[in-house]
Order: structure tokens, then sequence, then C-alpha cells
């Protein structure tokens, strides 16, 4: 009988690994480069001519290897870097498969030079996985590895190549992470004769960010510290501020060894969750530690992923490092300057203007110390009118534009950051009730108080339970002169118990979104010009961007340009 099944020769099993190991210039010069840094190179230098279609090279200062090993190392499983299946569990170098030089030397016109330092260099030229020849030559210690013509001799795979500007920015970024994982060692990289990447050796991990990502976005970075469990987490995130919805960069390292993971970046992101707007994205550098057994560093072809055997734990820690790292920053934060929605441009990309409350603030009674005799800051600007339309938004010309800005959600904002204050340390001014306040409740409601009975304390809610289902309150809080204690109390309690702000994973920050929606002025009260006056003025005091605590916009503001336009001036 005929056999059906046969052994693959080697080198169509190579090409078929660089199916999976190379997929486009960039892959190859991520397997190269590491194999420079595996070697203990302290400079990793790549130039790439057409995108990498034409010609890429890679040369390290690293150990070299002998003649003989080098032409081992071309062998399908040839590897120095581990030895058995157990080496797998926490492999700290960037190879462990012996894969990646067969394969890149199956689907290209390939050649190595390499010397360990001893004798003369190896010159080994490969072309469509065929070894052609094995030649002395002369280099000083280390390798370089020059691939031409890739997937030459795979035209199926040669057609999906992008353009050269598009595999260049891809070779770009793969040589940025390794120089990011990687700061004692120097990189350079050439693109068609020019520099596009030069980070010396012996950086810092900050100074390399900046080397490679910008000091202007390094700038807006502020360090990460944070351990729990079994995680470490350290590295950078941006200042919420400074978060915007595109032009974003995300790296993360478990133990050093770059990895993509949008789930934990989401996760982090979470952490800044009222903080930024919804639609902004703050880069992200982060390192996660955790013991070698519990992450697998061997389950994607190209090793861009990971496992973590504590998949929860991981996305836990990220969420708070993130949010630990920029909570010790609120206070930090400039005022003065807003980026509101670009509601009246939607699709536009040109960058929104920044909205100063000044014009409001300048001249009004608030702007003025009490201690100031002469008045001499509010009569040297005059206040901007302000309007209030449907009883609900609160409208002003403020430059060249018109600035709505929607009471509810303006006040909402600022008692959140106040509540946030008085829950984390500082004390509500509570008012005592002459007759306390007997409120009925249902079972569900009777358990979110006594859940909650230490953040409504601190809030200014002294309450007691009465036994069954009612509660009695003492002492209630009073924002402002409107506040309804009783109504406002009921409400919240309803929301706690039906888990309304459920998306607040943080349990303060839940009750201070609960407490602020609550107890703030609401859309359809009309407001005297010193009651909206004053409502601005805090509002230009917070801290956090312009939306509220249901991620809605707080301000709109339209360009008279828009105006002109739909006027037909423009
Ligand atoms: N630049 C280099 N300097 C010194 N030795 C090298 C270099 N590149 C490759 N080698 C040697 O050749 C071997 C094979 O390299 P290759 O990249 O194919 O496999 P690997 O790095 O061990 O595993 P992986 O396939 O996971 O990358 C390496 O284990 C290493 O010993
Ligand atoms: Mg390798």
């Amino acid at each position: 009988m005929q056999r059906r099944i046969s052994i693959l020769p080697d080198a169509v099993a190579d090409q078929i690994a660089a199916g999976e190991v190379v997929e486009r210039p960039a892959s190859v010069v991520k397997e190269l480069a590491e194999n420079a840094i595996d070697a203990g190179a302290r400079h990793v230098r790549v130039a790439i001519e057409n995108g990498g279609k034409t010609l890429i090279e890679v040369s390290d200062d690293g150990s070299g290897m002998s003649r003989d090993d080098a032409v081992i190392a071309l062998d399908r499983h040839a590897t120095s870097k581990i030895r058995s299946a157990a080496d797998l569990v926490g492999v700290a170098t960037f190879g462990f498969r012996g894969e990646a030089l067969p394969a890149i030397a199956s689907i290209s016109r390939f050649s190595l030079v390499t010397s360990d330092g001893s004798a003369d260099a190896a010159v080994i030229t490969v072309s469509g996985g065929r070894l052609e020849r094995v030649e002395a030559g002369a280099r000083q210690q280390g390798t370089s590895v020059t691939v031409r013509g890739l997937f030459y001799n795979t035209p199926a795979r040669r057609k999906f190549l992008r353009s050269a500007a598009s595999e260049t920015r891809a070779v770009h970024d793969a040589v940025a992470t390794l120089a990011l994982a990687h700061p004692e060692v120097g990189f350079e990289l050439m693109a068609d004769g020019s520099t596009r990447l030069d980070a010396p050796a012996g950086q810092s991990a900050g100074e390399r960010l900046a080397a490679v990502w910008g000091r202007e976005l390094a700038g807006t970075l502020v360090p990460v510290m944070y351990a729990a469990g079994s995680f470490r987490i350290s590295g950078f995130v941006q200042r919420p501020g400074d978060a915007r919805p595109s032009g974003r960069r995300a790296q993360l390292f478990v133990n050093g060894r770059p990895f993509r993971d949008p789930f934990l970046v989401r996760a982090a992101e979470a952490g800044y969750r009222a903080a930024i707007h919804p639609g902004d994205r703050p880069s992200l550098f982060l390192n996660i530690e955790t013991a070698a057994a519990d992450v697998d560093v061997n389950v994607h072809p190209a090793k861009l992923e990971v496992r973590f055997r504590d998949r929860i734990g991981a996305e836990r820690a990220m969420e708070e490092a993130a949010r630990q790292a920029i909570g010790a920053l609120v206070a930090a934060v400039p005022v003065g300057g807003w980026r509101p929605l670009p509601d009246f441009h939607a699709g536009s990309s040109e960058p929104v203007a920044m909205i100063d409350l000044g014009d409001v603030l300048g001249a009004s009674p608030l702007a003025v110390e009490p201690g100031d005799p002469t008045g001499v800051g509010a009569a040297s600007v005059p206040a901007v009118p302000l309007t209030q339309l449907f009883d609900t938004y609160i409208v002003y010309q403020s430059g060249d534009s018109l600035i709505f800005v929607d009471q509810h959600s303006a006040h909402e904002r600022v008692l959140f950051e106040q509540v946030m204050a008085q829950l984390t340390g500082g004390d509500a001014p509570a008012q005592r009730l002459l007759l306390p306040l007997t409120v009925e409740l249902t079972d569900e409601e009777i358990e979110a108080v006594e859940l909650h009975r230490a953040q409504l304390n601190a809030v200014g809610y002294d309450v007691d339970a009465f036994g069954g289902r009612s509660v009695v309150i003492h002492t209630v809080p009073s924002p402002h002169p409107r506040f309804d204690a009783g109504a406002c109390f009921q409400e919240m309690v309803a929301d706690l118990a039906r888990g309304r702000f459920g998306g607040w994973s943080n349990r303060l920050e839940r009750f201070a979104a609960t407490f602020a929606c609550r107890a703030a002025v609401k859309g359809g009260e009309p407001l005297g010009e010193r009651e909206m006056r004053e409502l601005l003025g805090r509002l230009a005091a917070t801290q956090l961007p312009p939306h509220d605590v249901h991620g809605r916009s707080t301000i709109v503001q339209l360009p008279r340009e828009e105006l002109e336009r739909r006027f037909g001036r423009r």
C-alpha cells in the first residue's frame, strides 16, 4: 500500500515556520535585534532600505559565534538558550525556540558574519534556505546579519507587504519597543540612509523614554510604583489633563519582556475613570513583575502575547496602579485652561481651543479678595454677561466663542470633588436638625445605608437605624441653599441599593458620584446671576476635565466661525 503521510523536508518546514514568525520586515528586525540583545550586545545597529523589502541589516557587538556554532545556528531548533522544557519556565532571554534564523534564511537571501573574538570571522551565505558558502572573513567580535529580497521565493507573501513608508514605521516601532525594554543598550535605526532613531547606551528608563517617545510626551508622564499580591507594577502613566483621544502610546512589559494586551491597557485606563473624558486615551508605559512560573511567554508565534495565571489579579493591579499614580497628583493638575469636547466639530481633527473661565471670574465680586478694600480687581476687567437658557444652561461669550455650561453637570463636578475630599480626610459641614427626619426604606436600601454609613457620615448625614425599615437622620449636609436633604438622601440610597453607579469600581468614587448627582442643582431650576457666577467660579477651581460623573460634557463651545458658516458669512 502506498503511504499517504510523509515528513516534510526541512526547507519546507522552515518556510512554514517563517509564515508564523516572519510577517513583514519588522518581524525580521525584531528577531535579529532580540538575538543581538540575548548575545549581550551593548550597541545594536539596524539599517533598512525600502522599508526593509530590499535590505535589512542588523549588527551588534555581542558575544558572536564560533564558525561551528554559526553553522548549527541555522538549523531548525538550534538554540543555545534552553536545553530542556523545564528551562522554558522563567526563560530570561528573548529567544528560546531556535527557529528565527532558519526561518528568515528560508525566505530571503541571507548572510551572516560573526566572530567570537578568538579566530577568523565566519561568513555564511544562505539563499532560500539552501546553504551556499561558509568562508573565513574579518570582523570585530559580534555579529552582522544581512537579509535581502525578503519573500523573494514566496511571491504570494511578498504581495502582502505594504508601502515602504508603512513598513519603515513598523520597523521603527519594533526597534523602539526593544529600545524601551533595554535602556542600557544603545540602538540606532537608519532608513534609506537617514537616522530614524538614535538612543545611546547606558540610559535610565526615563531618559530612554524621552529619547524614544520624545521629550514632549515624556514630560506629561508621572511615575508609577505599585505592589499588590504577587504583582509589582512600575513605569509611567500620563497626567489625566494631557490625555487625548488620539496619538497615545501604550507599552507593556512583563518582567522586562514587551508584550501586547489590549485588555490590560483597558484595565489601566479604568484607573482613570473619574479623571479623563471617556474618549481620551492616556499614554502608558508599564512593567508588571510577577513570579516567572505565573506567566507563560510561549503562547504566540512571534512572542507578542503572554498568558497570566492570575488574569484577574493582573487586571486589578493595573487599574489600581494607574489610579494610585494619578490620584496622588490630582491636586497638582493645572487649572485655568479647559479642553471641551468638539461637539460642534464632530469629525474634525483640528485642535480644540482652550476655554478660559477667566472672562467670567476676572470681574466677578467673587474674584475680589475679601480683604481687598479697593476692589481694583473687579473694576479692571468688565464681567461678561451670563445668561441662563431653558433654566438649564449658562451661556456667555468668551473670546471668539459662545460657551454653554450645563448647570447640573457643572455642579455635579464641583460636588464630586468636594465629596471626594471629604471622604478622604476632610470634614463636611453638617447641620443638626431640630426635628430629626424619619425615612422609610426597603431592605436593600437599609443594607446600602449600613454599608455606606462611614461615607454618609463623612458627607454630613448622621443616621440611626430605627429598627425595622426606617432610619432617623439627625444631621444633614447643606451643599447649597436649594438643597433638599431628605429627598437627596432617599434618591441616593435608592441608587446605591440598585447599583446605579456600578461602573465605578472604587467604592468611594461610586458614593461620591451618587451624592454629587443627587445633591446637585437640577436642570430646569432658574438661577440668579450671582448663583451662576458662583457656580462657574467653583467649576473653574475643580481639577478635573470638563465632564461630569456620567462622562457627559459639562461645557460645550460654539465657535463664532461656526455661527458665521451657518449664516453664510464664510
Ligand atoms: N546576534 C547573535 N549573536 C550571537 N549569537 C547569536 C546571534 N543570533 C543568533 N545567535 C545564536 O544562534 C542561535 C539561534 O538563533 P535563533 O534566533 O534562530 O534562535 P533563538 O534565539 O535561540 O530562539 P528564537 O527562535 O525563539 O529566537 C541562538 O540561540 C544563539 O545561540
Ligand atoms: Mg532568536
